[in-house]
């Protein structure tokens, strides 16, 4: 997403202006009005923007091409020792593009600004609790654990909100699915954090070696550093994993020309499906997923069947009815990761009227989601024919779904697969799709599930 910086479109930069005059404006005036006095030293002061240029430059990597950071601890830690407008100047001063010179100027200052400007807010928060209204409950003075709680929150969501606007300006991407494909889990991690960032702090003011609490720091960081080779290898881990049963998928695919590109197109189709049931992105992702690997279970098939050229002995098909099951045992030592699918690998072969396989469910006994991937496959299947079976043209095929509407197919499905099919998507048409497919080549070949988001790094920072 490198651009030139000539080519920042003016909406960007008047926002990213703003921000960075907000937070002047916010520091100044904190530095007028509120306390100056911190009792701390400028050796202190610099230690501190230290910590916070290096964890800019201590990046984990996070699943959908996402990064977090160790600046929200750091920051934290701030915010907790320093008077606002100090903690402002601090994270304005310390802050450093972990990519500054290979980066447009206005990434630098975007990230800069927000940072700034959201520690300025967590700042005041944490004031406001601890000095200007104390929280008690009874005799207990619970202050420091509203504050901390809060002072995370207010980060939190200004930085999200921040964040995800400048994308959503850069990609027109809307705010909401901004939002979902890359911070919603976040959350979780930010609050994990906040307590680390208030013992830092704590830490700080109570130096057990050397009569210097940056000792005490130093050894928390360094766990600290530790604690992101977990966070990388479970990324890593996923993404192989992700990687091999993707190779397996091509390999299936590319076995049979007349299945060719079919995990893709049942795919495609399950997503519009999930999302025209009213289910949410994350679930449409998954359903996207679930449905490119369905038939990974006809790996364990003999060629001499799954390629057979004319039609199958009632043996043969007995045996490619086992590719459901077999799916589920393929993936049994992965079963961790990929939970939320085995529903579809084992029932999308499941009819409404329960005399599908392998379990012979009925209706809503079906996994939803199995029930939405089964229609997908069947139109892909359809319309791509068999060397003993003629392909079904589109209408041909949609006709052949509605009539199977109630006995084959959830009628509610069948009907929003009818609205969805008169829209004329890109699935449509099988050759459309084929050549489509074929055309964006490298970009498809990601072995990231679905990610259909564009390369930006989130968490707290545009990069
Ligand atoms: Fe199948």
């Amino acid at each position: 997403m490198q651009r030139a910086s000539s080519s920042v479109p003016v909406r960007i930069v008047v926002y990213i202006f703003s921000i960075a005059l907000v937070a002047a404006v916010l520091g100044t005036w904190l530095y007028l009005t509120g306390p100056k006095e911190h009792g701390y030293t400028w050796l202190d002061v610099a230690f501190w923007v230290g910590l916070v240029a290096w964890s800019t430059r201590i990046a984990v990597a996070l699943p959908f091409n996402a990064t977090m950071s160790h600046l929200y601890v750091i920051i934290l830690g701030a915010v907790i020792l320093f008077p606002p407008w100090l903690a402002m100047v601090i994270v304005a001063l310390g802050y450093f593009s972990p990519r500054l010179g290979k980066e447009a100027w206005y990434k630098d200052l975007f990230n800069r600004a927000q940072n700034t400007l959201v520690t300025g807010i967590a700042t005041l928060t944490w004031y406001y609790l601890t000095k200007v209204a104390p929280v008690s409950m009874g005799h207990l003075n619970i202050s420091v654990g509203v504050a901390i709680i809060a002072s995370s929150l207010a980060l939190f969501l200004t930085n999200i909100s921040l964040v995800s606007y400048v994308i959503h300006l850069a990609s027109g991407a809307p705010l909401r699915k901004v939002w979902v494909d890359n911070f919603r889990w976040l959350s979780m991690s930010y609050f994990v954090l906040a307590p680390i960032g208030l013992f830092m702090a704590r830490a700080y003011q109570t130096p057990l070696v050397g009569g210097w609490g940056g000792f005490s720091v130093l050894f928390i960081l360094m766990l600290l550093y530790y604690s992101r080779f977990y966070w990388d290898e479970r990324v890593k881990l996923q993404e192989a994993l992700d990687s091999t049963i993707e190779v397996l998928v091509k390999a299936l695919d590319a076995k049979d020309p007349h299945t060719r590109l079919h995990s893709e197109r049942v795919a495609a189709i399950s997503k519009d499906l999930a999302k025209a049931a009213g289910l949410d992105e994350s679930d449409q992702r998954k359903i996207e997923y679930g449905a490119r690997i369905h038939d990974i279970g006809k790996v364990s098939i003999p060629d001499s069947i799954l390629l057979k050229p004319g039609r199958l002995t009632e043996e043969e098909f007995n045996q490619i009815k086992l590719h459901p099951t077999e799916g589920i045992k393929l993936l049994q030592p992965a079963q961790r990761y990929m939970r939320d699918v085995l529903p579809i690998i084992r029932h999308h072969h499941e009819r409404w009227d329960g005399r599908g396989y392998p379990d012979g469910l009925a209706g809503q006994e079906t996994h939803l989601w199995a029930r939405i991937v089964a229609l997908g496959d069947a139109y892909e299947a359809m319309t791509a024919g068999r060397p003993y079976v003629k392909a079904k043209t589109p209408e041909e095929a949609l006709r052949e779904i509605l009539d199977l509407s109630g006995s084959q197919f959830d009628p509610k499905l069948a009907k929003l697969f009818q609205e969805l099919w008169s829209q004329d998507p890109l699935w449509k048409d099988r050759e459309v799709f084929l050549r489509a497919s074929t055309s964006q080549a490298p970009s498809s070949d990601s072995s990231a599930p679905s990610s259909p988001a564009p390369a930006y790094r989130t968490s707290e920072e545009l990069n």
